[in-house]
């Protein structure tokens, strides 16, 4: 069963084509990040915009490239000389090949969902295939599902984990959006243990990097100059909640702040946009570091405690914070349970992601969506 996912949630438009599950056969991913970096952050307006110029061309190359890479194989089985392309030359329609559709519906920025919703509404009805709505978050843990790929020129770049996570899995998803802590029994069967009742944990690394004066996004800034930093340099507090299970961030980036403002010399009312000029490389790097350290320090107490209650046989570290190399480094010292992490092309927003739980879905008996009437929904809850 081969399934094309559509993602569309943020600012990376991506399609890509997932056979059983498990083996990716392509993976596009189009990101208008450079025309947010100047503003420190996503402008969703601009993301909505980029996403319509680019939705089409992108599922049109993930079609392209994951049937190309099937006819190199189907080429290598049978030892026939076929033209490069011949498959893709006239006669092949890809879409023949695909058995549903999958997007995501939410959660995520109203106008970039609208059109990926929209997108695949129209090929649901136009090829008449089945279309599955795909929540972002819960999408993320599936990309450790992953353990296949086509031999392809395209997906060189992706290492993929040879063996499937077992169930129970804990998995603890941490983005730009969102920061949870879920127990899956199955593919289909989880329960939401915690989440964050502020920011998100990847929001808070962009925010202090555009305190520091350190590029969007945030997360692979803050990890870059953290390194030359001391991890102690700074006391920051972790926040205590009633769920112990439960995040808060808003209370670190405050006390970010207001450590940057002392070791710049200034009090509380210094504005934070002048704290890049007003800090040495050396205070940045500490600042960074000590930021970092608490923020990890936080995710793995939290993730380790559900790990002794819970006793699961995998644990998944999925979203963009997943890509951090501080945080994937502890995370293997600290649990003896297999700790799994996606690729960081597939940590980061993605199509295959979606179409893995798309295909899950799909076997699981899940009804599809009605092409029809499905609509985006920026506050999606797991
Ligand atoms: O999953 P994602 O691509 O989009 C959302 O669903 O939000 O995550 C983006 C987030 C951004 O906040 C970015 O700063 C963070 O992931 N991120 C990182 C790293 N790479 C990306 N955070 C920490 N360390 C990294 N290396
Ligand atoms: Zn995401």
């Amino acid at each position: 069963m081969r399934i094309l996912g559509i993602e569309t949630s943020c600012d990376e438009t991506a399609a890509a084509v997932v056979e059983d599950g498990y083996k990716l056969l392509s993976n596009v991913v189009a990101s208008s990040v450079d025309l947010h970096a100047v503003y420190g952050g996503v402008v969703p307006e601009i993301a909505a915009r980029s996403h319509i110029e680019s939705i089409i061309p992108v599922i049109d190359k993930a079609l392209k490239d994951a049937f190309e890479a099937k006819s190199y194989e189907l080429r290598a089985k049978s030892k026939k000389l076929l033209a490069k392309d011949s498959k893709l030359s006239a006669g092949f329609d890809p879409w023949d090949q695909i058995d549903a559709i999958a997007v995501t519906h939410g959660p995520g920025l109203i106008g970039s969902l609208l059109i990926g919703v929209l997108t695949a509404r129209t090929l649901a009805i136009a090829k008449n295939k089945p279309l599955y709505a795909i929540n972002h978050v819960q999408a993320h843990v599936f990309a450790a599902f992953l353990t296949k790929k086509a031999k392809s020129s395209e997906l060189k770049a992706i290492s993929l984990n040879n063996r499937q996570p077992k169930f129970p899995i804990l998995a603890l998803i941490v983005s730009g959006g969102h920061t949870q802590l879920v127990l899956f029994r199955n593919h289909s069967n989880y329960k939401l243990l915690g989440q964050t009742t502020d920011d998100a944990v990847g929001e808070v690394y962009d925010k202090v990097a555009k305190m520091l004066g350190l590029p969007y996004p945030g997360g692979p800034s803050i990890d870059k100059a953290a390194s030359s930093g001391d991890p102690l340099a700074i006391k920051l507090p972790k926040a205590k909640l009633e769920n112990p299970y439960g995040f808060s961030f808003s209370g670190l980036k405050t006390a970010v702040l207001r450590a940057a403002q002392e070791l710049s010399g200034n009090n509380y009312t210094f504005p934070s946009t002048e704290l890049p000029q007003a800090l040495s490389s050396g205070q940045k790097a500490d600042i960074a570091a000590s930021f970092q350290y608490t923020a990890i320090q936080t995710l793995l107490d939290k993730l380790e405690a559900a790990a002794q209650q819970y006793k699961p046989k995998s644990i998944i570290i999925a979203g963009g914070v997943a890509a951090n190399q501080a945080l994937r480094k502890q995370a293997l010292e600290r649990f003896t349970t297999p700790v799994i992490y996606p690729d960081i092309k597939l940590c980061t927003d993605n199509a295959a992601m979606v179409a893995t739980l798309g295909y899950f879905q799909a076997i699981n008996g899940q009804k599809p969506a009605d092409p029809y009437v499905l609509e985006a929904s920026p506050g999606l809850k797991m």
